[in-house]
């Protein structure tokens, strides 16, 4: 569980967080929906430990992560993962020299122990699988599409198997038919890690396709929250809007593509 409360953050004369309280339960995928510069990021980066508030506590699974620093933090939080905005890989390296660096870099977080590299070469293969990236392991970044990036990226992330995936705008600036392999693949990556998901974003098609609760940020706070059916619901001008964003409701595509 993650327990956000009271969290202030200004940035000179701006304000961006005011008081923010939210609950995030285990295992559910919770999208915060919000117009560009409301925010997002800066809560996400908050919850990972990146930003330390002015004011409020951030607790995942009752550790204090606002309350630490250096070698603590980092320990508290390597259990966590971040799908940044540009999906950015390191570009010298490999497909399979970017997925791999976390393993190498850090061995088990439980034991310590180096990951053999058999160990790493399959958890890497199994990665790509899962992203469909297979068989790109010696591609360049270069080589890939923008799609393929973003599912490299995702794949360096879950190769490690974090418990929490944060996801800052997984689908802006991609063609639909990314997007949407985008959003079952997050979809996929929280069924096969069980993991907790925070999904940002001002793509109202995601949101429904991927969430099992939105919410949207106003005014530095949560200023709705519910199940998507209880949301949609809300009498707010932007829910409004941005559900006449989009022309088909994807919940029933997603019961298609996952029923047969
Ligand atoms: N490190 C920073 N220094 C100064 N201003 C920042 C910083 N990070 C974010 N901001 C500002 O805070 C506001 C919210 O940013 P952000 O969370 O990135 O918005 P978004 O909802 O688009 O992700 C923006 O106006 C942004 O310019
Ligand atoms: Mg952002």
């Amino acid at each position: 569980m993650i327990k956000i409360h009271g969290l202030w953050k200004r940035f000179g004369k701006l304000q961006v967080l005011a008081g923010m309280d939210l609950e995030i339960r285990d295992g559910e995928t919770l999208v915060i929906l919000g117009p560009s510069g409301i925010g997002k990021s800066v809560l996400l980066k908050h919850i990972i430990g990146l930003i330390k508030p002015d004011a409020g506590t951030v607790d995942v699974d009752n550790t204090r992560i606002t309350d630490l620093e250096g070698p603590e933090l980092f320990k508290a939080v390597q259990n966590m993962g971040m799908l940044f905005q540009g999906g950015a890989l390191f570009d010298s390296m490999s497909v399979e020299d970017n997925v791999a660096f976390y393993l190498r870099q850090h061995g088990d977080p439980d034991t310590k122990r180096k990951h053999s590299k058999a160990e790493i070469t399959d958890r890497v293969s199994h990665a790509l699988e899962l992203v469909g990236l297979q068989g790109t392991q010696k591609k360049m970044p270069s080589e890939l599409s923008g799609g393929m990036r973003k599912r490299a990226a995702l794949a360096r992330l879950v190769v490690y198997r974090p418990k929490i995936v944060l996801y800052d705008e997984p689908t802006t600036g991609l063609d639909p038919i990314i997007a949407m392999q985008i959003n079952e693949l997050i979809v996929k990556t929280k069924e096969e890690l069980k993991a907790t998901s925070i999904v940002v974003t001002h793509d109202m098609f995601s949101a429904l396709y991927v969430g099992d609760r939105l919410a949207l940020i106003r005014d530095g706070k949560i200023a709705q929250i519910g199940d998507p059916d209880t949301f949609l619901k809300i009498d707010d001008p932007l829910i409004k809007f941005l559900y006449c964003t989009i022309s088909q409701d994807p919940r029933k595509l997603k019961e298609k593509n996952h029923h047969g």
